[in-house]
């Protein structure tokens, strides 16, 4: 490893799977390149454009290699990552630790070190790694370690991007077994009930992921508005750019990874302003990657609740969530952060969506959220007497 600082906090990119599965070419990832750059995405931060699923042929050739699809990327692999790396962005592939990918392409199982050989001439520098058609005899934690120190020895730097689902307590092992993030929930749908229960089902692991090794709750879906082309993941309706805005606020404070899943050469000006803002993307890549904590709403435990994530500043982020189909009110009790208003102790809160400054609080903050909604601060403790 030549880069100590591969993965410190959650990686931020652009993965192919949630809008085009199947429908990847040449053309898509280079026009995807472009607008990470002509969209403000990559000043924003966003560095890694993946492709998922479906690039291969469906055998490997006579010396078992993989193959990329000729129809697909005519100009192979190796030119798409030069294109890629020429707009100063970071290149990623799929491969899966079964036999095959979840798609039914070849997977890496038993040829591991063979096909981190071929990423690492092909200049990539993330590999996601699957976990479909895995032999019923082996077990995932040795299969994800045994491609781990192949990426390692390929003479190449290539963030490890796990993706067993959670299975096999994934959370236990997987930091030792050298991966960068870990995919922790089963596959994301473009719908709010997903993105719900995706959320709520990693509130209990937060203290898994750290600088390093991410837990990754699945690629967004901000800005799809339906526009998958698989119905598994929604070809219909979408969310709201306010359900939109609460998922990337959710993902970002929970410290997992931002890859966008929409087709970025057609952002609406919401998305743009979403997956952009600047207040919450700097809470998502605090360097000390600290998980937040949870404090329920009293009255209301189950649909209203806020994240804490203390900041390598001294500062709170905090979030402030209402997952419920009503409009609620959240009462944060400073109490519940240890900050007491007989020390004298107050927050300066400002509104990471607004970008506000509310002015400085003390003992509470109390506000009306949206169904569906949140609010997003970064609050400073500040003296107040
Ligand atoms: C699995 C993964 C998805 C995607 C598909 C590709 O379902 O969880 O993220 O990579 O495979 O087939």
């Amino acid at each position: 490893m030549q880069n100590k600082y591969l993965g410190m906090t959650p990686p931020m990119g652009w993965n192919s799977w949630n809008t085009f599965t199947w429908n990847i070419n040449d053309a898509l990832i280079r026009e995807t390149a472009d607008a990470m750059v002509s969209s403000g995405l990559k000043d924003a931060g966003y560095e890694y454009v993946v492709i998922d699923d479906c690039w291969s042929l469906k055998q490997r050739d006579e010396n078992g290699n993989l193959v990329p699809d000729p129809e697909k990327f005519p100009h192979g692999m190796k030119a798409v990552a030069d294109y890629v790396h020429s707009k100063g962005l970071k290149f990623g592939m799929y491969s899966c630790d079964g036999t095959h990918t979840c798609a039914g392409y070849p997977g890496s199982f038993e040829h591991e070190f063979q096909d981190a050989a071929t990423f690492a001439s092909w200049g990539v520098d993330y590999l996601k790694y699957d976990n479909c058609y895995k032999p019923s005899h082996m077990d995932g934690e040795t299969l994800y370690r045994r491609m781990s120190l192949a990426l390692r020895n390929c003479g190449r730097d290539i963030m490890f991007s796990a993706c067993n689902w959670g299975h096999e307590d994934v959370h236990n092992w997987i930091q030792s077994a050298g991966a960068q993030l870990f995919r922790s929930t089963g596959d994301i749908q473009d719908s709010w009930e997903s993105i719900k229960t995706l959320a709520l089902s990693q509130l209990d692991k937060t203290q898994f992921s750290g600088p390093f090794c991410h837990n990754d709750i699945d690629m967004l879906v901000v800005g799809m508005h339906g526009g998958s082309n698989n119905e598994f993941i929604g070809k219909i309706g979408g969310c709201t750019d306010e359900e939109y805005r609460t998922h990337f606020s959710l993902w970002a404070i929970m410290n997992s990874p931002l890859m966008i899943g929409c087709d970025i050469r057609s952002m609406s000006d919401a998305t743009k302003e979403t997956l952009m803002n600047p207040d919450i993307i700097a809470i998502n890549q605090d360097i000390e990657c600290r998980g937040p904590y949870h404090i329920g709403q009293w009255n209301n435990p189950e649909a209203v609740f806020a994240l804490v994530k203390p900041m390598s500043d001294g500062t709170l982020a905090i979030g402030m969530f209402n997952l419920g189909d009503k409009r609620n009110e959240m009462s944060l009790q400073f109490w519940d952060m240890g900050i007491s208003s007989a020390a004298g102790i107050g927050l300066e809160m400002v509104n990471c969506w607004t970008h506000e400054n509310e002015g400085v609080f003390t003992e509470r903050y109390a506000g009306q959220i949206e169904p569906h909604g949140c609010l997003m601060f970064r609050a400073k403790p500040v003296k107040v007497r």
